[in-house]
């Protein structure tokens, strides 16, 4: 399902009218994309910031790029990442291997500073896209702080070097003793329901300060399964319930430093976020002691050739634009926070796989790997596109596979998917494997976990051995019955 609906006029009326689009759509059939479109011209100073792209052309306020960005470089003849040869990486780990590189971590951090310079604004690594402690400590050197979900990923965060006022705690539907733990941390609280709030403030009084989740009934995201501020979301407190929390606020003298939402992932369209910010800015009204508004994430990044992508440049411009005229209005400098995980991880990871078989039936052409839905459920999940290239037959014929996994059950990549002439023993290259890749693994089957590969400044370091019998087996208790 496809829709677009031009000229989004940002009111609740038309927002029901897609809510309905939206829930008509999904009693059909799984969900595809949903996207309201706004109109924007063609911008070339844009296309000349983003040099991996050949061009660009702006459709509806973002971008559609016309190449990939170069996850993989051919030199040669032969593909490298960040100058380290693809092959050799296969030889010296063995496949299946997440190799991941800094460079370009740094670059996509780099651009979302730029965009968002004119305000007071930090940038939390969502470390839930790829949590290697050494991808931790690489963003900490560069200045990020850092978004976590769980009291694993902030102790996670406090061994990677963070300082606790530079993480925020985001968690959903945990117990009030989770976030008791979090608090003797020391980490900024983000509390996204009533009933944890009034727990909160009854035992915390105004000692701790806390950010209150918003679920500013927006829907935005790429699919279902990643659209968090929409009314039918299990996520954040309705900004219709804002009297009650004022309530609760006031009775429990509870100190709110920061309001927070996130709307969805692969969001492209600009006057969405613009949408959500207003709707945030509108209920600070109920918070004097707010230090900093967090609006979350859900830039969007390629994935396909022809794929649209979030224009950071423009959200970042007319974003800081209506932050700060909100500061004034507020009558305080408030600092701005992100917490991306795809826009920064995204294109820096690539997932690299054997060919075990070419299996031909009668109907298609199938190649498996040596991988599954157990080290990359993206496109299981989320019927999400990874591209893949051949990186063992660079200039070879182009032929139509479907690539499959070893797993089973249907485990399919790709349908259809245009690859050089794929012999058993090639290595395949799933491009956009940084974020939600091995962080979403698993051992389904009984298989290891793979191992993961840090380029940095072109050297290659092991950050994660393979799994081995030994771990597969370490908490299993052997019984006698
Ligand atoms: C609260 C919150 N913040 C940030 C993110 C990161 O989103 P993305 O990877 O799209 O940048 C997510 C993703 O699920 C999230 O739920």
């Amino acid at each position: 399902m496809f829709f677009t609906a031009e000229s989004f006029a940002a009111s609740y009326i038309l927002q029901r009218v897609y809510f309905s689009c939206f829930r008509r759509a999904r009693k059909k059939g799984p969900l595809r994309f949903l996207h309201f479109n706004s109109c924007g011209g063609y911008n070339n100073q844009q296309a000349a910031l983003s040099p991996n792209l050949i061009s660009c052309s702006r459709y509806g306020g973002y971008f559609c790029a016309l190449q990939l960005p170069a996850m993989l470089q051919l030199q040669n003849g032969q593909y490298e990442i960040g100058g380290v040869p693809v092959q050799q990486l296969c030889e010296k780990y063995d496949t299946p291997l997440y190799v991941y590189n800094t460079a370009t971590m740094e670059a996509q951090y780099n651009k979302l500073k730029n965009a968002f310079s004119g305000a007071n604004t930090k940038i939390k690594f969502a470390c839930k896209a790829l949590n290697n402690i050494n991808v931790l400590k690489f963003f900490r050197t560069i200045g990020a702080g850092l978004d976590t979900v769980s009291i694993q990923e902030v102790w996670t965060g406090l061994r990677a070097g963070f300082k606790p006022e530079d993480i925020i705690y985001t968690p959903n539907c945990v117990s009030m003793e989770e976030i008791e733990l979090a608090v003797k941390e020391g980490v900024q609280i983000n509390i996204d329901n009533i009933s944890i709030l009034e727990q909160f403030g009854h035992k915390y009084g105004s000692s701790i300060p806390v950010c209150v989740r918003i679920n500013p009934h927006v829907m935005a995201g790429g699919n279902i399964n990643i659209s968090t501020g929409h009314i039918d979301s299990k996520f954040g407190i309705s900004i219709y319930q804002m009297r009650h929390v004022e309530r609760i606020i006031k009775a429990e003298k509870i100190r709110v430093n920061g309001l927070h939402m996130h709307t969805g992932s692969d969001i492209l369209d600009v006057d969405v976020f613009l949408r959500a910010a207003d709707i945030l800015f509108e209920v600070t009204e109920h918070f004097p002691d707010l230090e900093f508004i967090d609006f979350g994430s859900g830039f969007k990044v390629p994935y396909k050739p022809d794929d649209y992508y979030t224009d950071i440049d423009e959200v970042g411009a007319k974003l800081t634009e209506s932050f700060n005229n909100f500061c004034k209005k507020y009558g305080r400098d408030l600092a701005l926070y992100f917490e991306p995980g795809k826009f920064l991880v995204s294109q820096s990871g690539t997932f690299l796989v054997k060919v075990n078989v070419i299996k031909q039936t009668t109907a298609t052409v199938f190649v498996g790997v040596d991988s599954g839905m157990n080290h990359l459920i993206r496109p299981m999940f989320y019927n999400s596109y990874h591209h893949i290239t051949n990186v063992s037959n660079p200039t070879g014929t182009q032929r139509i596979y479907t690539i499959v996994g070893y797993i089973c059950e249907t485990d399919t990549f790709g349908w259809d998917r245009k690859l050089s002439e794929v012999g058993e023993g090639d290595i395949l290259a799933f491009h956009n494997a940084g974020a939600y890749g091995f962080s979403m693994a698993s051992n389904y089957n009984s298989r290891f976990r793979p191992a993961e590969v840090l380029v940095h400044k072109g050297k290659d370091y092991l950050i994660r051995k393979r799994e081995t019998m030994e771990d597969l087996l370490r908490n299993q208790v052997e019984v006698e019955l």
